[in-house]
């Protein structure tokens, strides 16, 4: 195709003209907001790698969802910083838990937000992998298999106390099938699922580690998520998530992989999430600390670059913000 007469420019001579023509939008509707519950009480710490996120103990609960609420953002999801950790992560699936109590507590004063439940076991067990390990030869290694249950049984928990959505975080093989099979057996088929389909080995994932006082206390997570070289074994784990019942996708982080958030939309046509991750936050944080971006105008041209690329929804640290500036 070529236009010889052609000249862009002529389209952006005029605010209005330009607005007439623009290709993609952000709104508040995009965001989900991530929480940190942290146990104890009267406790709102926050994070020195990620500054504006808190750690919260649920008595502290409410005036952030007072603020998600009043900024019409319609979707938070939790993580928990519990007090007890042990080896298989038993922690996760108690209906007295913190993602269980927080659930209940948001979903019984705010129950026009939704409540998505992160699910997964990295913040439950003692050694901080996302599963129960088992030997493989002369080391430990994540127990595909033995995770399994545990996550169908995880998320059934979360889902009576009144999840909207769950959000299988850890890259088993087979956790999405698991899952779906639980929630059904339990009376929950009507519990969307959004998987973290395509979740990569990533560094960016740092300032969140310390948020969630998740980190691996030895090895890393490489034999559970993805190699960042690959891009259609991204595609296949995608597939897989959708063959056993995601009702979402999500990629995983964002910035470094808008290439496979825009394969994914352009194969499936499925809603997808992009999770723009602590790491990415605390870069522009930091730059902006310094006065060496304009923070508003780089996190509004981010979160609208995930959108072109093909993201249905963000998941970001950024939402309050982002929701206020988009108001203004
Ligand atoms: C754990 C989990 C991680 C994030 C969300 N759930 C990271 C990890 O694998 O340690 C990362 C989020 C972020 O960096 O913002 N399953
Ligand atoms: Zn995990």
């Amino acid at each position: 195709m070529a236009f010889p007469q052609s000249r862009p420019r002529r389209l952006r001579s005029h605010p209005r003209l330009r607005d007439l023509v623009r290709e993609t939008s952000l709104s508040v509707n995009d965001f989900i907001y991530p929480l940190f519950i942290h146990h104890g009480a009267n406790l709102r710490r926050e994070v020195s790698s990620m500054p504006g996120v808190f750690q919260l103990s649920l008595d502290r609960l409410g005036d952030a969802m007072a603020e998600v609420a009043e900024l019409r953002i319609p979707a938070v999801i939790l993580f928990a910083i519990p007090e007890h950790k042990d080896g298989t992560g038993s922690g996760a699936s108690r209906d007295d838990g913190l993602i269980q109590q927080a659930t209940r507590l948001i979903k019984q004063n705010w129950p026009d937000l939704l409540v998505i439940t992160d699910v997964c076991f990295c913040e439950y067990t003692d050694h901080g992998h996302c599963g129960p390990l088992h030997e493989v030869g002369d080391r430990l290694d994540v127990d595909n298999d033995a995770t399994l249950p545990l996550l169908a049984h995880q998320a059934v928990s979360h889902a009576r106390a009144g999840a909207d959505l769950v959000a299988p975080s850890g890259m088993m093989d087979g956790m999405v099938g698991a899952i779906r099979a639980g929630l059904d057996g339990a009376g929950f088929s009507n519990i969307p699922i959004l998987s973290y389909a395509a979740k990569f080995s990533s560094a960016y994932y740092g300032p969140f580690r310390d948020a969630a006082q998740s980190a691996p206390s030895f090895g890393d997570r490489r034999s559970y998520q993805m190699d960042p070289a690959n891009g259609d074994e991204a595609i296949r784990e995608v597939e897989i998530d959708l063959a056993e019942g995601a009702d979402m996708v999500m990629v995983k982080p964002a910035l470094a992989y808008m290439d496979i958030i825009w394969r994914v939309k352009e194969t499936f046509h499925v809603p997808t999430a992009a999770y723009n991750v602590s790491g990415e936050y605390a870069m522009v944080k930091a730059a902006s600390a310094n006065g060496w971006i304009d923070e508003r105008r780089v996190v509004l041209e981010t979160l609208l670059g995930f959108k072109r690329a093909g993201a249905d929804m963000i998941l970001t640290y950024h939402a309050l913000d982002a929701a206020r500036w988009l108001r203004s």
